[in-house]
């Protein structure tokens, strides 16, 4: 059974893709900070392993999926754990743009580097990175989460042409407000509940999930 490995897999878009890709038949390495939020995701789907950690601790990452490669037979990557902090750029504290650019910037490479070189020259396989369209245009009291999420779009292009030649197929998802635990720590958005639910925007993700760039607009 083919494994397909999940950042921020214990909520949001994380939760649903994980279910979307075990109804279709995947096992899923599950990786989140969280140890409860991941084994009640485990649970629903059976067919998964728990990975507890940190995406921003470089030798943490490399030291896991070293030993996942050892247990299990990975065909993807799903870039997806992110944070963002809100609110006119001269208020945005150093934690907090450290803490973006570090879990949505290095995280994201840290991962890719640490699976990447086991992938790419498999039959099928892919990375995906789930963006944003933060990562398409500049937003108003979101310069440094649309920094961090251009910087991923950058790294996602670039690696698509450096990966040309090999069978890894390298894409870029950009969508709109989702209605998730995302928000819950924020007043930048006054009612998440009109977005999209993370399920329906996981379905559509799973069936077009062919496609190099993926933007999904909010409704
Ligand atoms: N919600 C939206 O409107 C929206 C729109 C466009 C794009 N996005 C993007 O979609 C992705 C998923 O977000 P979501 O909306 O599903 O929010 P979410 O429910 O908050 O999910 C983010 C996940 O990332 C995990 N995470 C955060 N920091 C981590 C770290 N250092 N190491 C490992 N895991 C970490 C969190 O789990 P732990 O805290 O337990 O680690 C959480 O499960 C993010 O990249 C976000 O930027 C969201």
């Amino acid at each position: 059974m083919k494994s397909v490995i999940i950042t921020g897999a214990g909520s949001g878009l994380g939760r649903e893709l994980a279910l979307q890709y075990a109804n279709e038949g995947y096992h899923l390495i599950l990786v989140g900070r969280t140890t409860e939020t991941l084994e009640e995701v485990k649970k629903l789907i059976t067919n998964a392993h728990v990975i507890v950690m940190d995406i921003r601790n470089k030798q943490e990452v490399n030291e896991k999926m070293k030993s996942i490669f050892k247990d299990y037979e990975v065909i993807g990557l799903i870039n997806n754990a992110g944070i963002g902090y809100f609110g006119p750029f001269e208020q945005v504290k150093e934690y907090e743009i450290e803490g973006m650019l570090h879990t949505n910037v290095l995280g994201t490479m840290y991962m890719t580097q640490a699976v990447l070189p086991s992938i790419y020259e498999l039959e099928g396989s892919f990375v995906m990175n789930i963006i944003s369209t933060a990562g398409l245009r500049g937003k108003v009291h979101e310069a440094v989460y649309v920094a961090s999420k251009f910087a991923v779009r950058g790294l996602t292009e670039s690696l698509q042409k450096e990966y040309e030649a090999t069978p890894v197929h390298i894409s870029a998802v950009y969508m709109g407000g989702m209605n998730t635990p995302f928000w819950n720590r924020s007043h930048h958005v006054k009612d998440p509940s009109r977005f999209r639910s993370p399920k329906e925007v996981a379905k559509i993700i799973f069936s077009q999930r062919e496609k190099d760039c993926l933007v999904i607009e909010s409704k």
